[in-house]
């Protein structure tokens, strides 16, 4: 058995939030080289989105393993060492505690894990955002495993026919539920479709018993009890025979679907699948991207990565991603571009309630009354 983990972390930014120091990106790789040199690690390979590092990892640990968690906290505190030094922004933003305890649980870093046998052939596509939140990865989930639309397997592969299993989170309760799709599609979407609260944690096919899909799903604003940034999620998901093909895995992002997170993590924006060396988000901290990094997996070592949206088809996205927010970002500070009130995780509202507490009146009449006005009552 194999486990492949990513765990990812925002360090500090470069410059704000927009990127990884190269410096940074060089200490986190000298230490996973250190990890595989030492066998702790089977392969490693250090990757960014905007300004967040991930760590993806094979090794034969298993999920939430002590050692291999508190060797991405101490590499990330490496990379944290190094922001410090050069005055690069939000320096160890993501580490929430000062001491690491056992693993990653409610530490702040993300991480997105899952062991399994290693197939003959092993493709797997890994999935890395940043400026949003990790119910952005659910339209695209329900498309790779439940839309025909999107899937031509579910409806030609015999074994994708048999349907998948949807494990998904509520995030505000702490508690799991499990939908067997297709049975179960329209009670799914009712919960997914409100992504700040319900997030697919994980896929599994009916027919191969095999975990085909696993996502990151800390919600940093709830962990911290206060806003410390989007949670810029990562996923993975494996290919081929009986899963779905490289080809359905990447075809939702041919559409710049809307999504919570880019300025101050405040507001609804398009996705924007790009090669990872744009990767920057820059305008309004958007629009938020996401990248994908393919890899054949042989005797758990990484064979890649490709980096998959590195392909002229992705243009038309992209192009949609922009005009998209240029049409949101008209709106300014009104919904639906800013998030409703209940989704605002960085805000001066409670503030402003509190300061203006006192003004509000019954709705019993006109607070202003529109009697004639004297000349000398008048503004100009
Ligand atoms: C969004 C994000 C940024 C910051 C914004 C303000 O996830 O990280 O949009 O919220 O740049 O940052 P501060 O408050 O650090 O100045
Ligand atoms: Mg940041
Ligand atoms: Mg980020």
């Amino acid at each position: 058995m194999i486990t492949l983990s990513i765990i990812k972390a925002d360090t500090g930014g470069f410059v704000g939030h927009s990127a990884v120091h190269p410096d940074m990106m060089d200490g986190a790789r000298r230490a996973v080289q250190r990890a595989v040199a030492g066998e702790l690690l089977v392969d490693g390979h250090v990757a960014a989105c905007g300004d967040d590092i991930s760590l993806i990892m094979t090794h034969t640990y298993g999920p939430d393993s002590q050692l291999i968690h508190s060797f991405a906290w101490d590499t990330f505190k490496t990379t944290t060492a190094v922001a410090r030094e050069l005055g690069l922004y939000g320096a160890g933003q993501d580490l929430l505690s000062d001491a690491f305890s056992g693993n990653l649980r409610g530490m702040g870093p993300g991480y997105a894990e899952l062991e399994f046998e290693e197939r003959p052939s092993e493709p797997v596509i890994c999935f890395l955002a940043d400026k949003t939140e990790p119910g952005a990865w659910n339209l695209p989930l329900y498309k790779i495993f439940a839309d025909p639309f999107n899937s031509a397997g579910l409806v030609i592969d015999t074994k994708m026919h048999a349907g998948f299993l949807f494990e998904v989170y509520d995030l505000y309760e702490e508690k799991a539920v499990l939908f067997d799709c297709p049975t179960d599609l329209y009670d799914m979407l009712m919960f997914i479709g409100a992504p700040a609260r319900y997030v697919v944690h994980s896929v599994r096919s009916k027919a191969l018993g095999e975990v085909a899909a696993a996502t990151s799903t800390q919600r940093l604003s709830l962990i911290a009890g206060k806003y410390v940034g989007k949670d810029d999620p990562v996923m993975f998901v494996r290919c081929q025979s009986g899963l779905p093909a490289v080809g359905e895995v990447l075809e939702p992002f041919s559409f710049g679907y809307t999504v919570g997170g880019a300025m101050r993590g405040s507001h609804h924006a398009p996705i924007m699948p790009v090669p990872a060396e744009d990767a920057h988000p820059a305008r309004f901290d958007g629009p938020p991207r996401v990248v994908a990094l393919g890899f054949q997996i042989k005797d758990g070592k990484l064979i890649g990565p490709r980096d998959m949206f590195a392909d002229p088809s992705f243009d038309e996205a992209r192009r949609q991603a922009n005009r998209a927010m240029d049409y949101l970002r008209r709106h300014g500070p009104f919904e639906p571009h800013r998030l409703p009130l209940e989704d605002l995780e960085y805000t001066t509202m409670p503030a402003i309630a509190d300061r203006i507490a006192d003004r509000w009146t019954p709705i019993s009449g006109p607070l202003v009354t529109t009697g004639p006005q004297t000349d000398a009552g008048r503004t100009r």
